[in-house]
């Protein structure tokens, strides 16, 4: 095991939001797509809410130019704290104050989006000389199956970085990254060798896809430093990565993935985005009734 991987706690997360978000344009025009409602809830919510289960409690957003929505969603509405406190709407006001008590919250700017591996290298000044974990909006864990402990412990092993796989069908790998891998002794854990971003069907080395979740050793930001632009122009984690799986452990290197196999809900496109928002509104129960009834009967008459 590396000397930089023993007793160093992760305790940060970094939850970048600065994107231009063009798929969902005109809603993302003046508010990051992270601020998107997942049935009630922005998605960006449900990802802190999954860091702070993990025990992350200091959670760094990266921003882009709308950043207002995202740090009133986080901060106090007084105002609105007073209308509902003097309604007596206690759940309400539960509700709204939730948002604000979940962690200790930091902003950095992303001046120009010129991707997602530039704006993790934003987050280097706050995070310093430790681990954290990434973690995307597009990506929603369910909390009945958490990841990132079982993350978390195959960093503690083996040190270096810790990305989250999940087996897709071959035929959508082009819309992931996918990695080169090396089976281990424990059934859900491999080594990753090779990264490739969206690749063709044909040159995918596996049908492993890289979702939302990275628990990066600091050794990310030198090697970020160095990244030129890749794919679409922009700075790739990706890229990054890649060159991470074949540094030396003692340097911060080595990359392993841990197979995901646990309910997610992706929410990085406008179909699997209504998916996942029906898919999570029916099972709860105060609206997920009356919805699974109407959903039915609207099922059975499409054409
Ligand atoms: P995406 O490529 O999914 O986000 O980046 P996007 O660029 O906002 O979306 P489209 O493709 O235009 O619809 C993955 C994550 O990285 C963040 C995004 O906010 C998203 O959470 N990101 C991306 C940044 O913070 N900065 C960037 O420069 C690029």
């Amino acid at each position: 095991m590396s000397k930089r991987a023993s007793g160093q706690v992760v305790r940060k997360a970094v939850v970048p939001a600065a994107g231009f978000g063009t798929r969902f344009l005109p809603a993302t025009k003046a508010m990051p797509k992270e601020m998107l409602p997942v049935v009630d809830k922005p998605a960006i919510q449900y990802v802190v809410e999954e860091a702070v289960a993990a025990g992350l409690d200091d959670v760094l957003f990266i921003t882009g130019r709308s950043k207002r929505a995202l740090e009133d969603h986080f901060d106090r509405n007084l105002e609105l704290e007073d209308v509902l406190r003097i309604k007596g709407d206690d759940e309400r006001l539960t509700m709204v104050t939730e948002s604000t008590d979940l962690a200790r919250i930091h902003y950095v700017r992303q001046g120009e989006p010129l991707g997602l591996g530039h704006a993790v290298l934003m987050a280097e000044n706050h995070i310093g000389d430790e681990p954290f974990v990434v973690l995307l909006g597009d990506d929603l864990i369910d909390p009945r199956d958490p990841i990132l402990p079982r993350m978390m412990q195959v960093r503690a092993e083996f040190g270096g970085s810790v990305i989250c796989l999940m087996q897709v069908p071959r035929e959508s790998i082009s819309l992931y990254g996918c990695p080169a891998v090396a089976e281990t002794s424990s059934g859900d854990v491999v080594i990753v060798t090779d990264l490739i971003e969206k690749p063709d069907t044909a040159e995918a080395p596996s049908e492993f896809a890289v979702i939302g979740r990275y628990l990066l050793d600091p050794a990310v930001f030198e090697v970020l430093r160095a990244t030129k632009p890749g794919r679409g122009g922009e700075i790739q984690l990706t890229d990054a990565l890649r060159v991470l799986a074949q540094m030396p452990a003692d340097e911060g290197g080595g990359v392993r993935g841990v197979v995901f196999s646990g309910r997610r809900y992706d929410t990085g496109d406008r179909v699997s985005y209504l998916q996942s928002v029906i898919q999570l509104a029916c099972e709860r129960p105060d609206i997920g009734p009356e919805l699974r009834t109407w959903l039915k009967e609207f099922a059975a008459e499409l054409p």
